[in-house]
Order: C-alpha cells, then structure tokens, then sequence
C-alpha cells in the first residue's frame, strides 16, 4: 500500500531566501504527483523533506497521517526510495551489490538476493548482474539506481530528475518504467522535473515558484499518455 503524504504549512529557510515558504499539499496513496516549477523554485527541498532527509524550519510533514519526527529519521528512510538525476552508484561494486547496498546494515524479513534479483529482472538487467556501473549506458545505470531504491520495498519513491541526464528517448523509457513500477508494486510516487512528458504521465501536477505552490492539477491522461504507458491496447 503506497504512503499518504502531507505537508502542513512547511517552511525551509536559507539565510534570507525561503526555500519553501508555507508550502501545505495532501497526497493521495498509490498516486504520482510531478513537481514543477524553475531552477530554485523549491522542488528538490521538498523532496528531501519528505524523504526525511532535511528538517523544515516551520510546519509538519505526515507521513499516513502521523508527522515525521525531529529526530532518529533513519527508519522513515528506509521506507523510502529515492532516485537521483545523477544515479550516484558505487563504482567499485557490481550492479548486484549496489542494489543490495541499502539494506545490508539491517535486518529484513525478507530475501535480499531474491529481491534483488527480481527487481534487476523487472528493470530489464537480468544478466547484468555482475557488471560494473562503469560498464553500462546512462540509462541501463538508472534502472540500477530504480531497483536499488525499490529493494526496502519502500510505498513512497522520490525521484528526482530522474530523465535530466539522459537523452529524450531513454528518458522516454525510464518513465515509462517508473509508471509500470509504481503501479505494480503500489507505491505512492513524487517527481521533480523539467520534463513536461513526465510531468503529463502522472496523476497530478503541481507547480513550485519562489518556495510556494502556484498551481496544483489533476491530470487526465492523454490517449497518448495511456498508450504509451500501456493502459490502452
Ligand atoms: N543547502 C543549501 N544552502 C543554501 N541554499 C540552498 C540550499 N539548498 C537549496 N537552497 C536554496 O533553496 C532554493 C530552492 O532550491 P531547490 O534545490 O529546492 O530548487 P529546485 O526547484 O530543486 O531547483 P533545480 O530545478 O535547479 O533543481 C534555492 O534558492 C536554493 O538556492
Ligand atoms: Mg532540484
């Protein structure tokens, strides 16, 4: 079951610009919601305050209505998948092993290597496993940085830029693949981009300007978006 979100009149300052400037938004379970809005508007500080990686200055993030804690966020980050624009793999291991990386320090009621295994094969890297990061194309590196951030099974995946560093058609493909993703194993999904064909392929779109929303959509998909994602034939 994918997260509920919400924000309730968060702020996060720096000096004297506002990063976020009481931001409040409720997010639906299982839905994916696109964070636009220019450089600097907001939208990578909002992702990592409810990623628990940032604390607000003001206000209060929910997650399934209970506010995130000031302190010991470490367990709210393991419930949470996180996919850079930049992948930030570890050179040195092998695909297998990054995607293990996140939950080796813990205790998991369930089987690492299996899991592993079967989200490289859901990204399309079954065989690869032993290959390094170096070896792999832009795109093929991503969907390593996908399974790596599905291996908790986390109900909440933010994304970040996750097509900013590849070309249009892989960036095409890796959205596709995150769409499939999240409504396969039911997680709630948050995307910052510059990307409008990412931001037209999820559910709702809202737009950061100078630390506060602006305008927050529901989207219809487009026939063109359902095709492209699969729903229709
Ligand atoms: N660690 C930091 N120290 C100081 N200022 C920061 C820090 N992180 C973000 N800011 C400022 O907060 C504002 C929002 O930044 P943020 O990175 O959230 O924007 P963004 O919407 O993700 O932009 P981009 O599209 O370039 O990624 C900007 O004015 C930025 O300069
Ligand atoms: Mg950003």
């Amino acid at each position: 079951m994918g997260a509920q979100v919400a924000l309730r009149g968060v702020s996060r300052v720096y000096g004297a610009a506002k990063a976020l400037d009481d931001v409040s938004v409720e997010i639906e379970p299982e839905s994916a919601v696109a964070l636009m809005g220019q450089s600097g508007a907001g939208k990578s500080t909002l992702l990592h305050l409810v990623g628990g990686m940032d604390l607000p200055d003001g206000g209060e993030v929910e997650i399934d209505g209970r506010s995130l804690p000031r302190r010991r966020l470490d367990a709210h980050r393991r419930r949470v998948g996180f996919v850079f624009q930049r992948f930030h793999l570890l050179p040195a291991l092998s695909v297998l092993d990054n995607v293990l990386a996140p939950v080796l320090p813990y205790r998991v009621d369930f089987d690492r290597r299996a899991r592993a295994r079967e989200l490289l094969e859901a990204v399309g890297l079954d065989g690869r496993e032993r290959a390094l990061p170096g070896e792999l194309s832009g795109g093929q590196q991503q969907r390593v940085a996908i399974a790596r951030a599905l291996i908790g099974h986390p109900p909440l995946l933010l994304a970040d830029e996750p097509t900013g560093n590849l070309d249009s058609a892989t960036g095409e493909e890796i959205m596709e693949l995150l769409g499939t993703l999240r409504r396969h194993y039911g997680m709630t999904m948050m995307i910052a981009t510059h990307n409008p064909e990412l931001a037209a392929s999820c559910d709702r779109l809202i737009r950061l300007q100078d630390g506060r929303v602006v305008s927050d959509d529901r989207l219809e998909p487009s026939e063109d978006v359902l095709h492209r994602i699969g729903r229709l034939g």
